[in-house]
């Protein structure tokens, strides 16, 4: 019989039935076959889920905050936007997109970054021309074919925002701005501002040429897979892991000591402006970003608490040329974008926010208590109270015990003999006190408490 290769893991079969149908043919049949989600996209569920919507929440209300509207763009592209949006010879258009042909023969890519995706839908929409500034921000997923490791994904989440038509380094600075203040109120704080310049085109050109010519004069030290990139974007041998290529890049002038004076004055005012609003930063010469359009101002916040390989949190810059690149009237831009697969990692690994528990439990037993409890949990739950209730019918016992395990704030009691006696006890799990509360009173007096206890907080 031939030699057939099956790309199946054993392990999740519950029936392989094999018929041979000739002596060379076999044809498989596998059924009740557990199925895997695909290699690098994760589900998430409660409790990393809660983690990621208090991110969610947070995102939109710092955008809230600083005048940032939501925009939900297509998952699916044109490839065309990326080819010449993110640009032909980065990582990411040369390896890492999902690109395919669909049912008519049009090339469509899932997005890799929402960047393009807003600015093309910005001049299909006429946005920029209608308006003088546009501020929009996104959350959702994005796909590129990277090797899986921790923080690193094929479907992995962006917050990003974008700010178009300003040309002011005032912007460079509200944007990062607002990032700075994403991670603060997350409570991430082992994190790192760094940011570079890219300059105008008229000193990065002669400067990459420069760079290219000097590659070439060391041709011996360049790593192979990188011998391609020394014309279309030298500068990613800051950024290459090889050794070799790491000694060199020392050698290797920077573009921050070849700046023309209208970009050393936009990288001085974006520094101005971040020291004025007392956001801490680090200059770093070797920010070298995976996407081609951007220009001047250039930027990532970075943590050690994910290890070294995955620790940018997230990044941006500006990028001037965009707009008109992909056929709409030159307008400036800058933004930046956010992992939220990494922000939830972090703040996971330092449990800051504990998951969610819920603010009450009512344990309760009998027939009438059981009533009573799911009408009032009812009440409380449509004034924004998360209310846990028995589904089970289980014992007060064991009711108690999920209380406990669930971390609620506070235990509403209301067995058969408060019923009896027509006075539930709350019990406030912190402090261990105990309050009676006449049962026709519940609602409401489980909501003065309630608000009570928020302002407190
Ligand atoms: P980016 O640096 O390619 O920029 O991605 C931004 C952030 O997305 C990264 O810092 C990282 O946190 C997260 N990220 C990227 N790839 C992965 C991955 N495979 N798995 C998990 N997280 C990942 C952009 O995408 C630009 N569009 C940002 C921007 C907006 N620039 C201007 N406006």
């Amino acid at each position: 019989m031939g030699g057939i290769l099956l790309d199946v893991d054993l392990r999740h079969l519950y029936l392989l039935d094999i018929l041979v149908l000739t002596r060379s043919e076999v044809h498989v049949n596998l059924w009740c076959m557990k199925l895997q989600s695909i290699r690098g996209m994760n589900d998430i569920a409660p409790p990393e889920s809660h983690i990621w919507g208090k991110i969610e929440d947070a995102a939109r209300a710092v955008c809230r905050a600083a005048g940032y509207g939501e925009i939900r763009t297509p998952i699916l592209e044109p490839t065309e936007l990326f080819k010449r949006g993110v640009g032909e010879a980065t990582d990411i258009v040369e390896k890492e997109m999902y690109t395919f042909d669909d049912r008519n023969g049009d090339s469509l890519t899932l997005r890799p970054e929402g960047t393009a995706g807003v600015v093309r839908a910005v001049n299909q929409h006429g946005w920029a021309i209608q308006q003088s500034i546009l501020k929009l921000f996104y959350l959702g997923p994005m796909y590129r074919h990277e090797r899986p490791q921790k923080g690193r994904y094929r479907q992995f989440y962006q917050f990003g925002i974008e700010l178009l038509g300003v040309q002011d380094p005032l912007a460079d600075a509200e944007v990062i701005s607002v990032g700075w203040d994403l991670l603060k109120k997350i409570g991430i704080h082992d994190v790192e501002l760094r940011i570079s310049t890219l300059g105008t085109d008229s000193c990065r050109k002669p400067y990459f040429k420069k760079l290219t010519a000097l590659l070439k004069e060391n041709m011996d030290l360049v790593p192979e897979d990188f011998k391609s990139r020394i014309e279309k974007n030298p500068q990613r041998i800051f950024d290459h892991k090889d050794e070799k290529a790491q000694a060199l890049a020392k050698k290797l002038p920077l573009l921050l000591d070849e700046l023309d004076e209208e970009s050393s004055q936009h990288f001085k005012r974006v520094q101005e402006h971040l020291h004025s609003m007392e956001i801490p930063f680090v200059v770093d010469a070797n920010i070298v970003r995976g996407l081609d359009y951007y220009c001047h101002t250039a930027f990532e916040f970075t943590t050690n608490s994910l290890g070294k390989t995955q620790n940018a949190l997230g990044g941006g810059g500006r990028y001037d040329g965009l707009v008109e690149m992909l056929g709409g009237r030159p307008t400036p831009g800058v933004g930046f974008a956010m992992g939220l697969d990494r922000l939830a990692l972090v703040l996971q690994e330092a449990s800051s926010f504990g998951g969610v528990r819920p603010d009450l439990v009512i344990v309760s037993s009998g027939k009438e208590s059981v009533s009573v409890s799911l009408k009032v949990a009812r009440e409380l739950r449509g004034r924004g109270i998360s209310v846990e209730v028995d589904l089970e019918g289980r014992s007060m016992k064991a009711q108690l015990k999920r209380a406990n395990k669930l971390n609620a704030q506070y235990v509403l009691l209301i067995g058969e003999d408060e019923c009896a006696s027509g006075m539930a006890i709350l019990k406030n799990m912190e402090t261990r006190s105990e309050d009676s509360i006449p049962l026709e009173k519940l609602t409401a007096q489980l909501l003065e408490k309630f608000v009570e206890s928020f302002h407190q907080e």
